[in-house]
């Protein structure tokens, strides 16, 4: 019988070490699935925990984020503000012809104003927002005219005019030759970039469309057949131009060859005064539509860049027929938006929108917090000096507005009004970051009031009173605003003492010196606490210190 290897003793231990084993197994297996349950229900509590911590940062983000984007809009705006809602400008076209005088030119002293030499030999001297003289390059004339452009990506609307007699270079400007593009072209370029170089988060479209308005007729210049296009106000505010060709363009290349098209189509004819002379108003006009792919919000915005039939004198161009039925056309729009842009800058209630085609097709554009610029084009030559007079009372008719008005009657409140002048005003500009033109203008007013007493005193002058209601002192008073800016006190101030016509010379009436210096002092703080740094215009302190010590060192 063979033997068995193992006893019963030890079988039976064996069994129990199975057993003992099995359970392990067993309970580990558990204590595994166990482990494994938890873990699920942690992940999931961990995973709901950071989703919800994740959305709040990002609505965080996103909140922050919103609000840097509208306070650099509003930023960019107001620094757009400050220049005014409402510019003019002077470009003077270069001599054409080598002979005859030069009738219009910068005044040498002031970049604001022009000089004109009229025919009886007398000189009369305009100014504007800024003045563009014949030297500047179509590069440069379009740097000045680049910070309203980019307005439009941010969704305000933009119009460029190009307003003048004929053939003073309107056309060259907005249009300008193929190999030296002018404002058109490179305004649409710079949204392109612009666009670009903010494409990560908003996507933006760029749209163009090109009309001409001919004798109060509307054509689509981006069709062949002309096309007639009307106007029409949606609820929402926004004009549309249905019959009007839109596209969409995504390329400088593109850009070009859009206008070019257009261009082809313009109503143009051969007149005494210019070869190629518009005979309509032609409107590029673009539109920018952003939306941002973080916040959803979208804006739109258009620019209006308007080459304008050249105003003419219909009794001196001999005009018959149809020219001279399109030169009174071009004549009554002229007018009609001269009262429009008056009208607008006035805050006037009723604003004759609805007089013509092209205030009609622009009231959105120039309605509200939108930016106009008005380039008035002169001719230089002395031939031209009368269409060129015309040009500028335009551009004067358009500038009477509120700005000057009130820099002009805020000046006296300084100096008699005590109570009620610089300190209230000063108060008010503590409030807020950056001052608002009219903010500047009164800033320039009360700056010509604490520089006047000593040059009065210097001068020997017996007495001062407040700045006159004259446009020239107001410019005057305008052109301080330099200083805040740039660092040209010198030249200017040493270009004052030449011109002998520094702005407070004529403000001199029969007030005693000593009086209007008491009631300077009175009215505004000490010169060492003036408070130039609490409306947001810290140089103008610094600047105004150096040259009140300059005139007492050397007049
Ligand atoms: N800045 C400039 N530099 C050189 N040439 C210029 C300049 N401005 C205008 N010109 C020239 O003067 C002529 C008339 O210019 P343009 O056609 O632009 O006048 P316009 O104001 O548009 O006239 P219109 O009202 O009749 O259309 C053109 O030959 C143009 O090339
Ligand atoms: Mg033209």
């Amino acid at each position: 019988m063979a033997r068995s290897i193992i006893d019963d003793g030890q079988l039976k231990k064996l069994k129990r070490v199975a057993e003992d084993l099995k359970s392990e197994k067993d309970e580990l297996r558990q204590l595994a699935l166990d482990t494994k349950e938890a873990f699920t229900v942690c992940m999931a509590e961990l995973r709901l925990m950071l989703e919800s911590k994740t959305a709040d940062f990002f609505r965080v983000l996103v909140e922050r984020y919103k609000a840097e984007m509208e306070k650099r809009r509003q930023l960019h705006n107001q620094l757009v503000e400050i220049n005014g809602n409402i510019r003019v400008f002077f470009r003077i076209r270069p001599m054409l012809e080598a002979v005859g005088e030069q009738a219009i030119k910068m005044d040498e002293m002031d970049d604001w104003a022009i000089d004109v030499l009229q025919p009886g030999g007398k000189k009369t001297s305009h100014g504007a927002d800024r003045v563009l003289t014949t030297t500047l390059t179509q590069k440069q004339i379009f740097e000045e005219v680049s910070p309203v452009i980019t307005s439009c990506i941010d969704g305000y609307n933009v119009c460029i005019f190009a307003y003048g007699a004929t053939g003073c270079g309107k056309t060259y400007t907005m249009e300008g030759p193929i190999e030296d593009p002018g404002i058109n072209q490179r305004a649409i370029i710079q949204l392109f970039q612009v666009a670009n170089e903010k494409q990560g988060d908003t996507k933006y479209s760029i749209q163009l469309s090109m009309v001409e308005i001919y004798n109060e007729k509307i054509r689509d210049l981006l069709n062949s057949s002309l096309s007639t296009v009307n106007i029409r106000m949606g609820e929402d505010g926004r004009l549309t131009l249905p019959g009007s060709t839109s596209i969409t363009v995504t390329s400088a290349e593109h850009v070009s060859q859009v206008l070019e098209s257009g261009r082809a189509n313009k109503a143009i004819a051969c007149t005494q005064a210019n070869a190629s002379s518009s005979r309509s108003h032609v409107v590029v006009r673009v539109t920018v539509n952003g939306v941002n792919s973080i916040t959803g919000e979208s804006t739109t915005g258009h620019l209006n860049l308007v080459d304008l039939a050249g105003s003419e004198r219909v009794s001196q161009t001999n005009a018959t027929g149809q020219v001279l039925k399109e030169a009174q056309a071009i004549n009554k729009s002229l007018s009609e938006l001269g009262n429009v842009v008056l009208a607008l800058r006035q805050n006037q209630k009723h604003i004759p929108f609805r007089n013509c085609q092209l205030t009609r097709m622009l009231e959105d554009s120039l309605n509200g917090d939108s930016k106009t610029l008005v380039i008035v084009h002169l001719s230089p030559e002395s031939r031209h000096v009368t269409e060129s007079t015309s040009s500028i009372a335009f551009a004067e008719k358009i500038s009477k507005d509120l700005r000057f008005v009130q820099c002009a009657s805020l000046a006296p409140t300084v100096c008699t009004n005590r109570s009620m002048g610089c300190q209230r005003q000063l108060a008010m500009l503590k409030g807020g970051d950056i001052p608002t033109r009219m903010q500047l203008n009164f800033a320039c007013a009360e700056f010509l009031q604490w520089l006047a007493p000593t040059w009065f005193e210097n001068k020997k002058a017996k007495k001062a009173s407040t700045i006159r209601r004259e446009p020239r002192e107001i410019r005057k008073c305008e052109s301080l605003r330099r200083f805040s800016s740039i660092e040209s006190i010198d030249s200017a101030y040493d270009a004052a003492l030449v011109k002998e016509d520094w702005p407070v010379k004529s403000q001199l009436d029969n007030e005693p010196i000593e009086e209007s210096r008491e009631a300077i002092e009175d009215s505004t703080s000490p010169v060492e606490e003036r408070p130039t740094s609490s409306f947001g215009y810290p140089e103008i302190g610094v600047e105004s210190k150096k040259l009140k010590l300059r005139f007492s060192r050397s007049v």
